[in-house]
């Protein structure tokens, strides 16, 4: 028996157990088939000397893999990596052509290593810990019986955590090349299927939509092939118990650090056995594998919670916003950022973008973003991209002129880039039109008119970083807005050979990522948020490059409360763009009040779109209000506990809020989406709170033990207590209408009625 600090091990049973005070991931090698099989994941439960008697065998008909052995059917047993090839019919997770063409795969364990701390993976990005108290790594090894291929599967677990995160990686000891066709990050077999299927989904404007259905029998997925995680799925799905609510019961999630291609599956077989799966879509995927080569998945990270959704979700928050978002911006307060995309389009010059500016630094903005149309010659979106040069008509200046003038009123400078892509009649594509992505001599489609650089190509990668390393270099950029506003429709590199060809969309993400690399390391002070026509690569592999990302294009306030809402099942409010913008909105004409506006926007990075030269006096002034409202809640947004107390997706009330560590203070969202004539009695049942702990609720001024307002909750009736006509105390009159509320904790005050 081996004890590490979080991986006890039963060497002569072979059976492996990672546990924290939170979770419990056991599984053991089968003496008779030598595969790693899966016996529990979820609560923390003590270690014993023994897990034999959670092993489960039946006679069942079946094929077995050894004459004369009936219980060796890979079809029953749980299993934590399953081959194709050897009596498992459902599908594997992963899969290899021999050369001969069969791809029978016989994967058997081999042995074991344990590390403190968490190795990194190459080119890829993943979780990480500051030091290696944190994290204990266990990796096994599997051999091929036919072959010299080595197959490691690593497993961390963190201290603190209610995480495991899973990765393989595929190494070819032997001599003749392999292709590999399928790899995924984790596979896990439970016991049951009494699960929903929980996923986030949706489209341009409207992204991270979230659905739940239950499980039924046979499979079921989410994936990407559009060469990025996309709009329409993300790469994440949680397997929900069907009683599991935001507040109680028991939740899987599965994440993946990745933002290429992806499929998320779930397979129920007949015997009720649930396989979650995570990982590079197979679909269009090959690798080829010469000798000596390997191939690393990205890492899946699997969270329990017993603590309903919000209980998955903090973890991923607390997970990603300090172990995965990294660098001088992951811990520091965001500025407040105003961006000129929605106030001006392509139709601006210095003059108005200092207008801008101006206003901002007057109403306590603190970085202005110069979006889409500085470069070439961009007055619309069928040109330039790929020529990273400042239009001197519009800004005669320069970047380098006008950051300098910007910095001078007081505001950091921030920058869009596109850089993935290119515009015909470019320089650029004049030079290198076979650095385009598509099959030559067939039609290559465009995407807002643009093309898709082939990023698999390092030479690619290199001439980007030139052009944005001479604009960056020159000029005081602070903050990059990097956007990526088309799919990859016809996967194909003029630079790989016939073989390698389903090799273009990972080389393709991995060129993003040594792009993303490059830049943060020379440019360690620059914040970037990552933006991909809104949500379209709003996952956790952006996040370890660009801590911010920009969740939609959607700045409806109404819009935002599902995106928003849905986002945060795995994305922490640090990470969320999330702006005011003009009204009408640009995207669906719906006219909301500026408060609900900002209400809503608060929960997220706070910033504003829209040509605020113009706006009214009394627009001006609540702007104001609210920007000293955010800079004195920012630490609690960024770093505070956020839970989802009524989603947008069941009804007509939106509420979440905020608890800071100490449960010193909170912040409280409550948004009506229509007025409702003579309503109800309302009440909102906070969470999170000290029970013991007495706070001042404001604007209300009421002072409230915590266990109270979560037993009963704020009441939402309007006072009529001292006559007939009634007091409106709340916004709730109208369509559209938001209540903030700030708890502060004081302990000293006596209870207090209404004043
Ligand atoms: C799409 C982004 O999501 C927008 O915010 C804006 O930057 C435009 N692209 C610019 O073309």
């Amino acid at each position: 028996m081996k004890e590490f600090q979080f991986i006890h091990i039963n060497e002569a049973a072979n059976e492996f157990h990672l546990s924290n005070q939170a979770v419990s991931y056991i599984f053991r090698v089968d003496p008779t088939t030598h595969q790693l099989e899966q016996l529990y994941f979820g609560k923390k439960i003590q270690h014993r000397k023994s897990f034999f008697y959670l092993v489960e065998r039946e006679n069942r008909p079946a094929n077995n893999l050894y004459e004369g052995n009936h219980t060796s059917s890979l079809e029953h047993i749980k299993q934590e990596y399953p081959s194709f090839g050897t009596t498992d019919f459902r599908y594997p997770a992963h899969q290899i052509k021999w050369p001969s063409g069969d791809q029978v795969t016989h994967l058997e364990y081999a042995s074991y290593t344990i590390s403190k701390g968490k190795p990194t993976l190459e080119g890829l990005p993943a979780t990480y810990v500051d030091s290696k108290e944190e994290a204990e790594t266990l990796t096994i090894i599997l051999k091929d019986i036919y072959s010299e291929l080595e197959v490691q599967l690593n497993y961390t677990i963190f201290s603190t955590f209610s995480a495991i995160t899973r990765s393989a990686c595929f190494i070819n000891r032997g001599t003749t090349t392999i292709q590999l066709e399928n790899a995924m990050s984790a596979s896990v077999d439970f016991p049951d299927a009494d699960f929903e299927l929980l996923h986030l989904n949706g489209a341009w404007a409207r992204e991270t939509h979230v659905e739940r259905k239950a499980l039924h029998t046979g499979l079921q997925s989410v994936s990407s092939a559009r060469g990025a995680s996309s709009h329409a799925h993300n790469p994440f799905m949680a397997l929900v118990r069907p009683e599991t609510t935001e507040l109680n019961g028991e939740v899987y999630g599965f994440s993946l650090i990745y933002s290429g291609n992806f499929t998320a599956q779930v397979e129920v077989d007949t015997y009720h056995v649930t396989r979650a799966m995570l990982g590079i879509n197979p679909f269009r995927f090959n690798w080829q594998l010469n000798e000596g080569d390997f191939f690393q998945t990205p890492e899946a990270v699997l969270v329990y919670s017993d603590a309903g959704l919000n209980g998955m979700s903090q973890t991923y928050h607390e997970l990603y916003r300090t172990r995965l978002a990294r660098g001088r911006w992951r811990d520091k307060e965001r500025p407040i950022l105003i961006n000129n995309w929605e106030a001006t389009y392509f139709d601006f010059n210095e003059e108005k973008i200092l207008e801008i500016a101006r206003n901002g630094a007057e109403l306590g903005m603190e970085l202005f973003v110069l979006d889409d149309g500085w470069f070439g010659k961009r007055d619309d979106d069928t040109s330039s991209l790929g020529d990273w040069v400042e239009d001197k008509t519009k800004l005669s200046n320069g970047i380098k002129g006008l950051s300098e003038k910007i910095h001078q009123l007081g505001l950091k400078f921030g920058l869009w880039f596109e850089p993935e892509m290119v515009s015909k009649n470019t320089p650029l594509h004049d030079e290198h039109s076979d650095w385009v992505i598509g099959v030559p001599g067939k039609n290559i489609s465009h995407g807002r008119n643009q093309f898709v650089l082939d990023f698999s190509r390092p030479e690619v990668v290199d001439s980007i970083f030139q052009q944005m390393d001479a604009i960056l270099h020159d000029a005081q950029v602070d903050y990059i807005k990097w956007d990526m506003n088309r799919y990859i429709s016809e996967a194909y590199s003029d630079a790989l050979p016939p073989e390698q060809q389903g090799e273009v969309y990972h080389r393709y993400i991995l060129g993003v990522y040594e792009l993303y690399e490059r830049l943060i390391t020379k440019y360690p002070d620059i914040l970037f948020e990552s933006c991909a026509g809104g949500g379209a690569r709003n996952d956790p592999g952006m996040l370890y490059y660009a801590p911010q990302a920009w969740a939609s294009d959607d700045t409806d306030a109404v819009e935002r409360l599902k995106i928003q809402y849905g986002t945060s099942m795995v994305y922490p409010l640090s990470s969320i763009g999330s702006h005011v913008s003009a009204v009408p909105n640009h995207q669906v004409g719906r006219v909301t009040s500026m408060d609900i506006r900002s209400n809503v926007a608060y929960f997220g990075t706070f910033g504003y779109e829209m040509d605020i030269t113009t706006l009214s006096d009394a627009d001006k002034e609540s702007i104001r209000h609210h920007i000293q409202f955010f800079k004195k809640h920012r630490a609690l947004v960024q770093q505070g506990t956020f839970y989802r107390l009524e989603s947008p997706f069941d009804g007509n009330t939106v509420a979440w809020m905020l608890v800071s560590k100490d449960q010193s203070e909170a912040l409280v969202g409550y948004y009506q989406i229509l007025a409702t004539p003579n309503p109800a009695y309302e009440r909102l049942k906070l969470t999170g709170l000290n029970p013991e702990t007495m706070y001042i609720v404001e604007p209300i001024n009421q002072s409230r033990y915590g266990d109270d307002l979560m037993a009963i909750g704020l009441l939402f009736a309007d006072d009529v207590t001292n006559g007939i006509e009634p007091t409106w105390k709340f916004n709730r009159h109208g369509d559209f209408t938001s209540n903030m509320f700030y708890l502060k904790s004081n302990d000293s005050l006596e209870d207090k009625k209404w004043e």
